[in-house]
């Protein structure tokens, strides 16, 4: 089995590099995972590949690195997209009184608390954070998360020469490839506000949007040590902690929150640990 902390990658089938300039990068994570490097394949390999259970690759192309199928497309390619459609529209239409998430947080006008995330996955979540003004920190443990997060902060720090709104929100953002538990243990001091989603079976969705949360469960796992990485940040976080859930979900670690926060498919569970500045 193919094992490395936090993920699975025995359906993985190769690292496909065709940009010489991330060549390095993708043959580290080759080598990371133990998994084959190439910079072409044919109709032959994909046939070898599927018989064995492996059903994507890593693409590092010309400015993109993915996660996609081989063989039949189930779904699109996986990528981190901070110059979204989506997330622009959340950018432009949410702000702190709309989005859930800021008053998860606790953002207010006079107030942008310091986030670490813990789970940062493809940051999305953090992007809208750092869109509100706060500084946030993005950690991930996941090595082919991690290189395609890797990758969506690059492109917009590159998108960022032209379009300073976009740069701002880079320059509040810090991504990290480590376990979050790890993380929480070397650093010294307390973090205004740590934010946890963790993975968790979601139901109820499109056949292709189910399909490419397959892909990604399949990659990540199911975070069975959230529990334990939530009891460590209630010890480490100054005035709150922030757990995401699917709207009818147990809460984690059969904790009870302080609050929670109802969306329409989603949750916050706020763990108040001391009253955030006004
Ligand atoms: C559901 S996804 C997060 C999605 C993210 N909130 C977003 O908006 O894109 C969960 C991610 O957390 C990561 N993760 C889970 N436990 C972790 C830990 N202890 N340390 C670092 N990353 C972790 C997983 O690898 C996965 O990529």
């Amino acid at each position: 089995m193919n094992l490395v902390a936090g993920g699975h990658f025995d359906n993985i089938a190769f690292i496909l590099c065709i940009n010489v300039q991330l060549a390095t990068k993708a043959r580290a994570l080759s080598e990371r995972l133990s998994l084959d490097y190439r910079n072409d394949f044919n109709e032959t390999d994909v046939d070898e590949y599927l018989k064995k259970g492996r059903r994507y690759y890593i693409e590092f192309g010309d400015t993109l690195v993915c996660l996609k199928c081989l063989g039949l497309k189930q779904h699109g390619a996986i990528f981190s997209d901070f110059l979204s459609k989506s997330l622009a529209y959340r950018r432009f239409s949410g702000g702190i009184k709309k989005e859930a998430i800021a008053r998860a947080i606790g953002v207010n006008k006079n107030f942008r608390p310091q986030v670490t995330d813990l789970t940062a996955g493809l940051g999305n979540d953090a992007f809208i954070l750092a869109s509100l003004g706060c500084l946030v920190t993005l950690v991930e443990r996941n090595p082919v998360i991690y290189s395609l997060l890797e990758n969506g902060f690059e492109r917009a720090t590159d998108y960022g020469t032209f379009d300073y709104d976009i740069k701002d929100i880079v320059n509040r953002m810090m991504i990290i490839y480590m376990d979050g538990d790890n993380f929480l243990s070397t650093y010294a001091g307390l973090t205004d506000v740590i934010y946890l989603d963790p993975m968790y079976q979601k139901r109820r969705k499109s056949a292709a949007v189910r399909k490419e949360m397959q892909a990604f469960h399949s990659i990540v796992g199911m975070d069975d040590d959230a529990p334990s990485l939530l009891r460590l940040a209630l010890k480490k976080a100054r005035y709150r902690v922030v757990v995401k859930r699917p709207l009818r979900a147990q809460y984690l670690d059969n904790h009870p929150p302080s609050y929670s926060i109802r969306g329409k498919t989603t949750r916050f569970d706020i763990f108040v640990i001391s009253p955030s500045p006004h």
